[in-house]
């Protein structure tokens, strides 16, 4: 049986943080076994943000490297560029003519993030990025999208692309479903519900055992809880939130050691660090491989944009066919 193909994508923001990793890669690296995954590397993505794309290829390697090391095998999921592959902008072309102006601006999505990015314009690209997805995610066939709860009105607009393109030229393309990843985000160290690098509130995949442990020092617990023998709520305590990811056979001890007093602050965050420290070792072993064999990353990238075109190619090919426009 053939399986169903997955398009999965990622902005390269650099260094991927434990957020990245519990919200997408470690759900990605399992659906890797049971799907045919394509997994895209956003890099035009960037620039509906940020201009400035000077750190963009060097971003790119770093959370390829971070891809890799979580888990990612390159043999079975190809890994490329949006950049390096012609054919999204060409299917970015034809969808932007199936899609009305009024749709893309009822998406709660990008309405959130213009208020966040605290800007009163929005320029042209970054307003149809959902249509750019959606190029993304069909050029390649994409079935599912892992994605988390912000996203899903994106695969909303392809899925209503896909059905617009089949009724009007036949049937070329599936409609894609989102999966919902599992695990709802991560908070920041600062308590912050999100966990970002703009934000400068997170674990690295690639921070050492003494910058966790430093990092964690700092880390907001329950304000009620200021010394050992106070009681504590771990509900409200993000410290407890990462060790029922990272720590799962101390959370009893821990919960019940922080409600009675018993269990201090800072003895708990050191019990974290060591939690998490030992669940990044594996993947801080293979990072130093890659950083060390910096061009085994770049031929993985570069076999992964040969697949990659060979597929896309293959759908605008077809697409052109529908058209007429071959
Ligand atoms: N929009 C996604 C983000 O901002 C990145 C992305 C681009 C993507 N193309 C995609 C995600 C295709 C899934 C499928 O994080």
């Amino acid at each position: 049986m053939t399986k169903k193909r997955i398009l999965s994508g990622m902005r390269p923001t650099g260094k991927l943080h434990i957020g990245h990793y519990v919200g997408a890669l470690e759900n990605w690296v399992q659906l890797q076994n049971d799907y045919e995954n394509f997994h895209l590397i956003a890099d035009y993505h960037v620039l509906t943000t940020n201009l400035d794309t000077s750190s963009v290829y060097d971003n790119t390697i770093e959370m390829l490297i971070d891809w890799l090391s979580a888990g990612l095998e390159p043999a079975k999921s190809p890994m490329f560029r949006q950049s390096q592959i012609k054919e999204h902008t060409e299917l970015n072309l034809i969808f932007g003519m199936l899609i009305t102006v009024n749709r893309l601006e009822r998406n709660p999505t990008v309405k959130d993030q213009i208020r966040d990015l605290n800007i009163d314009y929005v320029t042209y690209g970054h307003f149809g990025y959902p249509v750019l997805q959606a190029a993304d995610i069909l050029l390649y066939k994409g079935e599912f999208v892992p994605v988390g709860e912000d996203q899903v009105p994106h695969v909303e607009i392809s899925r209503e692309i896909a059905r617009k393109f089949n009724n009007q030229y036949g049937q070329v393309f599936p409609e894609p479903e989102p999966l919902l990843t599992r695990f709802s985000r991560l908070q920041g160290l600062d308590g912050n519900s999100k966990m970002s690098k703009s934000l400068g509130n997170t674990i690295l995949l690639s921070d050492d055992s003494e910058i966790i442990k430093s990092k964690l020092k700092k880390a907001v617990t329950d304000p009620q809880k200021i010394r050992k023998g106070d009681k504590g709520n771990p509900d409200i305590c993000i410290v407890f939130a990462y060790h029922k990811k990272f720590n799962p056979n101390l959370v009893e001890e821990i919960e019940s050691g922080c409600k009675s007093g018993a269990l201090g602050c800072v003895d708990c965050k050191m019990k974290c660090a060591a939690g998490i420290s030992e669940f990044l070792e594996p993947i801080r072993m293979k990072r130093l491989y890659y950083e060390n064999h910096i061009s085994d990353v770049k031929d993985i990238l570069n076999e992964g944009e040969i697949r990659a075109k060979a597929i896309a190619n293959k759908t605008m090919t077809e697409v052109r066919e529908r058209m007429n426009l071959g």
